[in-house]
Protein backbone atom coordinates (compact mmCIF):
# COMPACT_ATOMS: atom_id res chain seq x y z
CA UNK A 1 0.00 0.00 0.00
CA UNK A 2 3.15 2.40 0.84
CA UNK A 3 3.87 2.30 -2.83
CA UNK A 4 0.94 3.06 -4.09
CA UNK A 5 0.41 6.38 -2.20
CA UNK A 6 4.49 7.16 -3.40
CA UNK A 7 3.06 6.38 -6.47
CA UNK A 8 0.30 8.93 -6.30
CA UNK A 9 2.16 11.46 -4.90
CA UNK A 10 4.99 11.30 -7.39
CA UNK A 11 2.54 11.31 -10.34
CA UNK A 12 0.41 13.97 -8.94
CA UNK A 13 4.10 15.62 -8.91
CA UNK A 14 4.75 15.22 -12.49
CA UNK A 15 1.36 16.24 -13.58
CA UNK A 16 2.47 20.28 -12.15
CA UNK A 17 5.29 19.76 -14.76
CA UNK A 18 2.68 18.73 -17.43
CA UNK A 19 0.45 21.36 -16.80
CA UNK A 20 2.85 23.61 -16.43
CA UNK A 21 4.46 23.03 -19.89
CA UNK A 22 0.66 22.87 -21.48
CA UNK A 23 0.04 26.04 -20.60
CA UNK A 24 3.56 27.43 -21.71
CA UNK A 25 3.32 25.53 -25.11
CA UNK A 26 -0.88 25.85 -25.96
CA UNK A 27 -1.39 23.31 -29.25
CA UNK A 28 -1.49 25.21 -32.33
CA UNK A 29 -4.92 24.80 -34.49
CA UNK A 30 -5.00 23.54 -37.71
CA UNK A 31 -7.24 25.77 -40.23
CA UNK A 32 -10.23 23.41 -40.86
CA UNK A 33 -11.79 22.63 -44.04
CA UNK A 34 -15.06 20.83 -43.38
CA UNK A 35 -17.84 18.68 -45.69
CA UNK A 36 -17.63 16.58 -49.02
CA UNK A 37 -15.12 18.22 -51.34
CA UNK A 38 -12.68 19.76 -48.40
CA UNK A 39 -9.94 17.42 -49.41
CA UNK A 40 -9.58 18.74 -52.99
CA UNK A 41 -10.04 22.53 -51.12
CA UNK A 42 -6.78 21.27 -49.07
CA UNK A 43 -4.69 19.80 -52.36
CA UNK A 44 -6.15 23.33 -53.36
CA UNK A 45 -4.29 25.49 -50.43
CA UNK A 46 -1.34 23.30 -50.64
CA UNK A 47 -0.48 24.50 -54.23
CA UNK A 48 -1.48 27.97 -53.12
CA UNK A 49 1.48 27.59 -50.74
CA UNK A 50 3.67 26.77 -52.93
CA UNK A 51 4.47 23.13 -52.59
CA UNK A 52 5.94 21.42 -55.67
CA UNK A 53 6.98 18.14 -54.33
CA UNK A 54 4.32 16.54 -51.67
CA UNK A 55 4.66 13.11 -49.99
CA UNK A 56 1.13 11.28 -49.47
CA UNK A 57 1.61 9.31 -46.49
CA UNK A 58 -1.40 6.08 -46.14
CA UNK A 59 -1.93 2.70 -46.76
CA UNK A 60 -2.30 0.08 -49.14
CA UNK A 61 -6.09 -0.62 -48.56
CA UNK A 62 -7.21 2.94 -49.52
CA UNK A 63 -4.15 3.56 -52.16
CA UNK A 64 -5.52 -0.27 -53.65
CA UNK A 65 -9.65 1.83 -53.41
CA UNK A 66 -8.73 4.47 -55.14
CA UNK A 67 -9.12 7.17 -52.45
CA UNK A 68 -5.74 8.31 -53.33
CA UNK A 69 -6.65 9.00 -57.00
CA UNK A 70 -8.52 12.33 -56.82
CA UNK A 71 -6.17 13.75 -54.83
CA UNK A 72 -3.51 12.34 -56.85
CA UNK A 73 -5.17 14.33 -60.33
CA UNK A 74 -5.55 18.08 -58.25
CA UNK A 75 -2.16 18.32 -57.62
CA UNK A 76 -1.63 16.99 -61.05
CA UNK A 77 -4.06 19.94 -62.25
CA UNK A 78 -1.94 22.46 -60.03
CA UNK A 79 1.61 21.57 -60.90
CA UNK A 80 2.33 19.84 -57.75
CA UNK A 81 4.41 16.22 -58.03
CA UNK A 82 3.11 13.56 -55.59
CA UNK A 83 5.37 10.69 -54.11
CA UNK A 84 3.67 7.79 -52.50
CA UNK A 85 4.53 6.26 -49.27
CA UNK A 86 1.50 3.87 -48.64
CA UNK A 87 3.33 0.71 -46.32
CA UNK A 88 1.73 2.58 -43.02
CA UNK A 89 0.11 -0.74 -41.33
CA UNK A 90 -1.69 -0.43 -37.94
CA UNK A 91 -0.40 0.14 -34.66
CA UNK A 92 2.84 1.31 -37.03
CA UNK A 93 6.18 0.78 -35.70
CA UNK A 94 9.67 2.79 -35.76
CA UNK A 95 10.86 0.85 -39.30
CA UNK A 96 7.70 1.89 -40.66
CA UNK A 97 8.32 5.70 -39.58
CA UNK A 98 12.35 5.29 -41.01
CA UNK A 99 11.23 4.03 -44.23
CA UNK A 100 9.01 7.00 -44.48
CA UNK A 101 11.77 9.20 -43.94
CA UNK A 102 13.88 7.77 -46.57
CA UNK A 103 10.65 7.96 -48.90
CA UNK A 104 10.61 11.70 -48.06
CA UNK A 105 14.08 12.11 -48.64
CA UNK A 106 14.82 10.16 -51.39
CA UNK A 107 11.73 12.10 -53.71
CA UNK A 108 12.75 15.25 -52.31
CA UNK A 109 9.82 16.06 -50.75
CA UNK A 110 9.06 19.53 -49.34
CA UNK A 111 5.49 18.72 -47.22
CA UNK A 112 3.81 15.59 -46.27
CA UNK A 113 -0.29 15.54 -46.29
CA UNK A 114 -1.52 11.92 -44.43
CA UNK A 115 -3.98 10.35 -45.77
CA UNK A 116 -5.58 7.65 -43.47
CA UNK A 117 -6.41 6.96 -39.88
CA UNK A 118 -4.79 7.32 -36.90
CA UNK A 119 -1.73 5.39 -37.83
CA UNK A 120 -1.52 7.35 -41.18
CA UNK A 121 -1.11 10.35 -39.51
CA UNK A 122 0.65 9.52 -36.68
CA UNK A 123 3.47 8.23 -39.14
CA UNK A 124 3.46 11.60 -41.35
CA UNK A 125 3.80 14.04 -37.89
CA UNK A 126 6.89 12.11 -37.08
CA UNK A 127 8.04 12.07 -40.41
CA UNK A 128 7.75 15.53 -40.87
CA UNK A 129 9.34 16.51 -37.94
CA UNK A 130 12.20 14.19 -38.08
CA UNK A 131 12.68 15.77 -42.04
CA UNK A 132 13.03 19.02 -40.14
CA UNK A 133 14.82 18.29 -37.23
CA UNK A 134 17.76 15.82 -38.84
CA UNK A 135 16.36 13.54 -35.60
CA UNK A 136 15.70 9.87 -36.19
CA UNK A 137 11.90 8.91 -35.23
CA UNK A 138 13.69 7.31 -31.84
CA UNK A 139 15.09 10.48 -31.10
CA UNK A 140 11.80 12.41 -31.17
CA UNK A 141 10.28 9.62 -28.45
CA UNK A 142 9.01 11.58 -25.53
CA UNK A 143 8.08 15.60 -24.47
CA UNK A 144 9.00 18.64 -26.76
CA UNK A 145 11.97 16.53 -28.26
CA UNK A 146 11.88 18.41 -31.98
CA UNK A 147 12.34 22.05 -30.36
CA UNK A 148 12.03 23.03 -34.27
CA UNK A 149 8.76 23.50 -36.59
CA UNK A 150 7.98 20.44 -38.44
CA UNK A 151 8.01 20.38 -42.54
CA UNK A 152 4.58 21.20 -43.21
CA UNK A 153 1.82 18.62 -42.69
CA UNK A 154 -1.16 18.37 -43.73
CA UNK A 155 -3.98 15.64 -43.02
CA UNK A 156 -7.12 14.15 -44.48
CA UNK A 157 -8.58 11.72 -41.96
CA UNK A 158 -10.16 9.13 -43.26
CA UNK A 159 -12.28 7.79 -40.07
CA UNK A 160 -13.95 9.81 -37.10
CA UNK A 161 -12.13 8.82 -34.39
CA UNK A 162 -8.82 9.56 -33.37
CA UNK A 163 -8.58 13.37 -33.87
CA UNK A 164 -4.87 12.67 -34.55
CA UNK A 165 -5.43 15.87 -37.06
CA UNK A 166 -5.38 17.94 -34.12
CA UNK A 167 -3.34 16.23 -31.18
CA UNK A 168 -0.04 16.75 -30.20
CA UNK A 169 0.56 13.49 -29.68
CA UNK A 170 1.69 10.01 -32.05
CA UNK A 171 2.14 6.67 -30.72
CA UNK A 172 4.89 4.71 -32.65
CA UNK A 173 5.22 0.74 -31.62
CA UNK A 174 8.80 -0.41 -30.92
CA UNK A 175 9.59 -3.21 -33.40
CA UNK A 176 10.67 -5.74 -31.47
CA UNK A 177 8.50 -5.26 -27.63
CA UNK A 178 5.51 -3.46 -29.57
CA UNK A 179 5.56 -1.03 -26.37
CA UNK A 180 3.84 2.26 -27.76
CA UNK A 181 6.19 4.81 -27.68
CA UNK A 182 4.95 8.19 -27.54
CA UNK A 183 6.39 11.12 -29.27
CA UNK A 184 4.62 14.38 -27.66
CA UNK A 185 5.15 17.76 -29.19
CA UNK A 186 3.00 20.52 -30.49
CA UNK A 187 5.10 20.67 -33.87
CA UNK A 188 3.49 17.83 -34.93
CA UNK A 189 0.05 19.18 -35.19
CA UNK A 190 -0.68 20.16 -39.21
CA UNK A 191 -1.18 23.11 -40.80
CA UNK A 192 -4.43 22.13 -42.47
CA UNK A 193 -6.75 19.51 -42.32
CA UNK A 194 -9.62 18.31 -44.58
CA UNK A 195 -12.72 16.69 -42.81
CA UNK A 196 -14.43 15.11 -45.70
CA UNK A 197 -17.63 13.85 -45.48
CA UNK A 198 -17.65 11.70 -49.15
CA UNK A 199 -14.37 10.03 -47.93
CA UNK A 200 -15.73 9.27 -44.99
CA UNK A 201 -18.65 7.73 -46.10
CA UNK A 202 -16.73 4.85 -47.24
CA UNK A 203 -15.47 3.76 -43.94
CA UNK A 204 -16.95 0.26 -43.00
CA UNK A 205 -19.54 -0.39 -40.32
CA UNK A 206 -17.58 -2.26 -38.15
CA UNK A 207 -14.56 0.79 -38.49
CA UNK A 208 -17.39 3.27 -38.28
CA UNK A 209 -18.25 1.78 -34.73
CA UNK A 210 -15.03 1.19 -33.33
CA UNK A 211 -13.36 4.59 -34.31
CA UNK A 212 -16.31 6.66 -33.33
CA UNK A 213 -16.09 4.89 -30.03
CA UNK A 214 -12.36 6.02 -29.46
CA UNK A 215 -13.41 9.81 -30.29
CA UNK A 216 -16.19 9.62 -27.17
CA UNK A 217 -13.64 8.00 -24.97
CA UNK A 218 -11.34 10.92 -25.95
CA UNK A 219 -14.13 13.33 -24.63
CA UNK A 220 -15.15 11.55 -21.73
CA UNK A 221 -11.71 10.84 -20.47
CA UNK A 222 -10.40 14.57 -21.00
CA UNK A 223 -13.85 15.66 -19.25
CA UNK A 224 -13.30 13.74 -16.36
CA UNK A 225 -9.72 14.51 -16.15
CA UNK A 226 -8.42 16.97 -12.35
CA UNK A 227 -6.64 19.02 -15.63
CA UNK A 228 -9.91 19.34 -17.74
CA UNK A 229 -9.99 23.41 -19.12
CA UNK A 230 -13.23 25.11 -19.59
CA UNK A 231 -12.24 25.06 -23.36
CA UNK A 232 -11.89 21.16 -23.12
CA UNK A 233 -14.95 20.69 -21.49
CA UNK A 234 -16.71 22.76 -23.66
CA UNK A 235 -15.15 20.16 -26.78
CA UNK A 236 -15.98 17.14 -24.40
CA UNK A 237 -19.42 17.93 -23.74
CA UNK A 238 -20.11 19.12 -27.91
CA UNK A 239 -17.96 15.59 -28.99
CA UNK A 240 -20.13 13.39 -26.25
CA UNK A 241 -23.38 15.17 -27.53
CA UNK A 242 -22.75 14.53 -31.16
CA UNK A 243 -21.60 10.87 -31.49
CA UNK A 244 -24.46 9.88 -28.74
CA UNK A 245 -26.87 11.69 -32.39
CA UNK A 246 -25.14 10.42 -34.97
CA UNK A 247 -22.96 7.41 -34.11
CA UNK A 248 -25.95 5.05 -35.02
CA UNK A 249 -26.88 7.24 -37.75
CA UNK A 250 -23.90 7.10 -39.60
CA UNK A 251 -23.60 2.91 -38.59
CA UNK A 252 -26.77 2.39 -40.56
CA UNK A 253 -26.74 4.72 -43.10
CA UNK A 254 -23.07 5.32 -43.86
CA UNK A 255 -23.58 7.77 -47.06
CA UNK A 256 -25.44 10.42 -44.81
CA UNK A 257 -23.33 12.54 -44.91
CA UNK A 258 -24.62 14.90 -42.54
CA UNK A 259 -23.92 12.66 -39.74
CA UNK A 260 -20.52 11.99 -41.01
CA UNK A 261 -19.62 15.36 -40.80
CA UNK A 262 -21.07 15.44 -37.37
CA UNK A 263 -19.42 12.62 -36.62
CA UNK A 264 -15.80 14.46 -38.20
CA UNK A 265 -16.52 17.22 -36.07
CA UNK A 266 -17.27 15.06 -33.38
CA UNK A 267 -13.62 13.29 -33.12
CA UNK A 268 -12.09 16.79 -33.90
CA UNK A 269 -13.28 18.29 -30.82
CA UNK A 270 -12.14 14.90 -29.00
CA UNK A 271 -8.96 15.84 -30.26
CA UNK A 272 -8.98 19.27 -29.00
CA UNK A 273 -10.26 18.14 -25.43
CA UNK A 274 -7.64 16.12 -24.80
CA UNK A 275 -4.92 18.21 -25.87
CA UNK A 276 -5.53 19.71 -22.86
CA UNK A 277 -7.33 17.26 -20.52
CA UNK A 278 -5.26 14.57 -21.77
CA UNK A 279 -6.15 10.90 -21.26
CA UNK A 280 -7.09 7.90 -18.07
CA UNK A 281 -7.14 4.70 -17.55
CA UNK A 282 -9.21 3.36 -20.54
CA UNK A 283 -6.70 4.03 -22.85
CA UNK A 284 -3.50 2.99 -20.55
CA UNK A 285 -5.56 -0.35 -20.05
CA UNK A 286 -6.57 -0.26 -23.67
CA UNK A 287 -3.14 0.23 -25.54
CA UNK A 288 -2.35 -2.82 -23.55
CA UNK A 289 -5.17 -4.89 -25.01
CA UNK A 290 -3.94 -4.01 -28.51
CA UNK A 291 -0.72 -4.96 -27.78
CA UNK A 292 -1.54 -8.44 -25.94
CA UNK A 293 -4.38 -9.57 -28.24
CA UNK A 294 -4.65 -7.17 -31.11
CA UNK A 295 -7.55 -5.69 -30.77
CA UNK A 296 -7.99 -2.67 -32.36
CA UNK A 297 -7.82 0.76 -30.48
CA UNK A 298 -11.27 1.99 -30.53
CA UNK A 299 -12.81 -1.95 -29.78
CA UNK A 300 -10.33 -1.54 -26.72
CA UNK A 301 -11.33 1.49 -25.54
CA UNK A 302 -15.48 0.72 -26.14
CA UNK A 303 -14.41 -2.41 -23.98
CA UNK A 304 -12.83 -0.80 -21.00
CA UNK A 305 -14.44 2.59 -20.88
CA UNK A 306 -17.96 1.47 -18.64
CA UNK A 307 -15.66 -0.65 -16.07
CA UNK A 308 -13.12 2.20 -15.56
CA UNK A 309 -15.72 4.33 -15.38
CA UNK A 310 -18.05 2.39 -12.71
CA UNK A 311 -14.45 2.28 -10.52
CA UNK A 312 -14.53 6.17 -10.92
CA UNK A 313 -17.84 6.54 -9.58
CA UNK A 314 -19.05 8.26 -7.45
CA UNK A 315 -16.24 10.62 -7.94
CA UNK A 316 -17.10 11.47 -11.31
CA UNK A 317 -21.24 11.48 -11.14
CA UNK A 318 -20.86 14.93 -11.13
CA UNK A 319 -19.18 14.81 -14.71
CA UNK A 320 -21.45 12.07 -15.61
CA UNK A 321 -24.13 13.82 -14.98
CA UNK A 322 -23.31 16.78 -16.90
CA UNK A 323 -22.60 14.80 -19.93
CA UNK A 324 -25.63 12.64 -19.85
CA UNK A 325 -28.00 16.24 -19.54
CA UNK A 326 -25.61 18.23 -21.89
CA UNK A 327 -26.28 15.12 -24.38
CA UNK A 328 -29.63 15.23 -23.95
CA UNK A 329 -29.83 11.82 -22.46
CA UNK A 330 -31.69 13.28 -19.20
CA UNK A 331 -33.27 16.56 -18.61
CA UNK A 332 -31.45 19.61 -16.98
CA UNK A 333 -33.74 18.85 -13.82
CA UNK A 334 -32.82 15.00 -13.29
CA UNK A 335 -30.23 14.27 -9.97
CA UNK A 336 -26.99 13.71 -10.33
CA UNK A 337 -27.36 10.09 -8.99
CA UNK A 338 -30.10 9.62 -11.55
CA UNK A 339 -28.34 11.26 -14.49
CA UNK A 340 -24.93 9.87 -14.08
CA UNK A 341 -26.74 5.87 -13.97
CA UNK A 342 -28.35 7.14 -17.16
CA UNK A 343 -24.74 8.34 -18.90
CA UNK A 344 -23.95 4.70 -17.87
CA UNK A 345 -26.55 2.85 -19.02
CA UNK A 346 -27.03 5.14 -22.48
CA UNK A 347 -23.32 4.13 -22.73
CA UNK A 348 -23.81 0.07 -22.97
CA UNK A 349 -27.58 0.80 -25.19
CA UNK A 350 -24.99 3.11 -27.59
CA UNK A 351 -22.23 0.04 -27.84
CA UNK A 352 -25.07 -2.65 -28.16
CA UNK A 353 -26.96 -0.82 -30.90
CA UNK A 354 -23.17 -0.47 -33.13
CA UNK A 355 -22.71 -4.39 -32.36
CA UNK A 356 -19.85 -3.80 -29.91
CA UNK A 357 -19.29 -6.76 -27.99
CA UNK A 358 -17.86 -6.40 -24.62
CA UNK A 359 -15.75 -9.10 -24.95
CA UNK A 360 -11.61 -9.44 -24.92
CA UNK A 361 -10.41 -13.04 -26.70
CA UNK A 362 -8.57 -15.16 -25.18
CA UNK A 363 -7.43 -13.03 -22.07
CA UNK A 364 -4.68 -14.80 -20.04
CA UNK A 365 -4.27 -14.30 -16.45
CA UNK A 366 -0.47 -14.73 -16.98
CA UNK A 367 -0.31 -11.31 -18.35
CA UNK A 368 -2.19 -9.04 -15.78
CA UNK A 369 0.68 -8.05 -14.44
CA UNK A 370 2.13 -6.97 -16.88
CA UNK A 371 -0.49 -5.42 -18.75
CA UNK A 372 -0.97 -3.84 -15.12
CA UNK A 373 2.20 -2.39 -15.14
CA UNK A 374 2.33 -1.36 -18.57
CA UNK A 375 -1.07 0.61 -18.21
CA UNK A 376 0.08 1.96 -14.85
CA UNK A 377 3.41 3.00 -16.72
CA UNK A 378 1.40 5.21 -19.04
CA UNK A 379 -1.07 6.90 -16.83
CA UNK A 380 1.07 7.82 -13.47
CA UNK A 381 2.77 10.73 -14.19
CA UNK A 382 0.83 11.29 -17.44
CA UNK A 383 -2.78 11.92 -17.19
CA UNK A 384 -4.41 13.19 -14.39
CA UNK A 385 -6.97 10.61 -13.64
CA UNK A 386 -9.65 11.46 -11.14
CA UNK A 387 -9.21 8.62 -8.92
CA UNK A 388 -6.03 6.59 -8.46
CA UNK A 389 -6.22 2.46 -9.13
CA UNK A 390 -4.15 0.06 -6.76
CA UNK A 391 -2.91 -2.64 -8.39
CA UNK A 392 -5.77 -5.20 -6.88
CA UNK A 393 -8.30 -2.62 -8.67
CA UNK A 394 -6.79 -2.65 -11.97
CA UNK A 395 -6.28 -6.48 -11.90
CA UNK A 396 -9.91 -7.27 -10.97
CA UNK A 397 -11.00 -4.76 -14.07
CA UNK A 398 -8.54 -7.11 -16.03
CA UNK A 399 -10.47 -10.37 -14.26
CA UNK A 400 -13.86 -8.69 -15.03
CA UNK A 401 -13.13 -8.46 -18.72
CA UNK A 402 -11.34 -11.99 -18.96
CA UNK A 403 -14.57 -13.75 -17.78
CA UNK A 404 -16.80 -11.05 -20.02
CA UNK A 405 -19.25 -13.11 -22.58
FE1 LIG B 1 -7.67 6.93 -28.56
Amino acid sequence: MTSFFVTKAKAKAQLVGIKAAMTLLPAPRPTVFSGEGAALKLCQAMATFGHKNVLIVSDKILNNLGVLKPLEARFNELGVKVAIYDGVMPDPTMSITEACLQHYKTAHCDSVLAVGGGSSIDVAKVVALAASTQKTPQQLVGILKGRKASSPLYAIPTTAGTGSEVTVGAVISDDKTHQKNLILDPNVVPRMVALDSGIMSGMPPKVTAETGMDALTHAVEAYMSEIATNESDLYARAAVKLIFENLRIVYTEPKNLVAREAMALASHYGGLALNQGGLGYVHGIAHQLGSYYGLPHGLSNAIVMPHVLAFSRPVIDNKLADLARFAGLVTQETSTAIAAQAFMTELQKLMDDVKIKSVVPKMNEQDFDDIMQGAFKEVHGTYAVPKYMTEDDCKQILYVLSKQV
